[in-house]
């Protein structure tokens, strides 16, 4: 049975330092203090949905370092499917995150590793076949999820495409996505259009200008805002929730993971729309990304 959502994405060893401030250049300071989370993209969104409780296969490389053997253990401690998960000889992709406490700003660099060689043939036609939905993001190479996603296009699996960091997508990648996924500041690099978050007719009109066929859809997130979908000339707008945010980072990422795993279970989008816009205003209320996405009880329960 095909119930399985195939995430084609970057893992990452998020290395986070928290300090008062940030050195300046051939300064040395003391932070206050240093964690390790699982992040990338790809990674947190396949947790979001498998919290969800998704069957969910990760697909992509780590590096063949001692964080590759980390960030494999950190998946599979999520019920995360890893055996299509390769290592490759070199680094894994890590993020070097600095919060800077006082104004709660932070810093990032990332380095690709080896989410630069991930390859869309670590999926074979038969885990194709048994993915309903193949879940992607731009952090690894663009050709090869285009490759995926063409592929994919006569085997019956939803493509879903989160389409950020904001890159220009090939006429192909664009035709061969089923679900566009995307905020505010995405929607405006992908329709080459200023968009004003407090006119729901702009983000419309960014919409109609990316000319969509009737078989493809878009959702805008749009933070505390809420979130906007659009599917076969429907549009819907649902208000953010109100809560205690904490820490918005993986927000988005949040709502992905959750919105692919409730089209497994509704196939209705503006039904799972509505959900991960209530599951991502939850994850908000905690700190980090990946370790901040609720399971489907803790949103039942927080919304019932
Ligand atoms: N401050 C907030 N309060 C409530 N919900 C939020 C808040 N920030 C984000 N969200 C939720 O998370 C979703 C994604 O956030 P958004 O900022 O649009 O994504 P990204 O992290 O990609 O910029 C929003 O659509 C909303 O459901
Ligand atoms: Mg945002």
């Amino acid at each position: 049975m095909q119930n399985r959502i195939s995430v084609f994405g970057s893992i990452n060893m998020d290395l986070v330092i928290y300090s008062d401030s940030s050195p300046s250049e051939g300064e040395t300071i003391f932070g206050n203090n240093f964690e390790t989370f699982l992040g990338g993209k790809g990674a947190n969104q396949a947790v979001a949905a498998a919290r969800m409780g998704s069957e969910v296969s990760f697909v992509g490389k780590v590096g063949s370092d001692l964080f590759g053997k980390i960030l494999k253990e950190k998946l599979e401690l999520e019920d995360i499917e890893t055996e299509l998960l390769q290592a490759h000889t070199g680094e894994s992709g890590v993020a070097f995150i600095n919060v800077i406490e006082s104004t709660a700003q932070n810093q990032i660099t990332v380095i690709s590793g080896a989410n630069s060689h991930a390859q869309s043939d670590q999926l074979s036609d038969e885990a194709l076949s048994s993915s309903e939905i193949i879940l992607s993001q731009l952090e690894v190479p663009l050709q090869e999820i285009e490759k995926l996603f063409s592929r994919a296009s006569n085997k019956g699996c939803l493509r879903i495409l989160n389409v950020a960091p904001a890159l220009q997508l090939s006429e192909t990648l664009f035709n061969e996505t089923d679900i566009f996924l995307v905020n505010e500041l995405e929607l405006s690099a992908l329709s080459n259009k200023p968009l004003n978050l407090d006119d729901i007719s702009s983000i419309k009109e960014c919409i109609d200008s990316l000319q969509l066929n009737d078989d493809q859809s878009i959702v805008v997130t749009l933070g505390s805002k809420g979130v906007y979908v659009h599917q076969h000339n429907k549009n819907e707008f649902f208000s953010g929730h109100k809560v205690n945010a904490v820490d918005t980072t993986g927000s988005g990422d949040c709502f992905i993971g959750v919105m692919a795993s409730n089209m497994l279970l509704s196939k209705n989008l503006f039904e799972a729309a509505d959900f991960a816009n209530k599951a991502a205003s939850l994850s908000v209320t905690k700190k980090g990304a990946s370790v901040s996405m609720p399971s489907r009880q803790e949103v039942l329960d927080f919304w019932s």
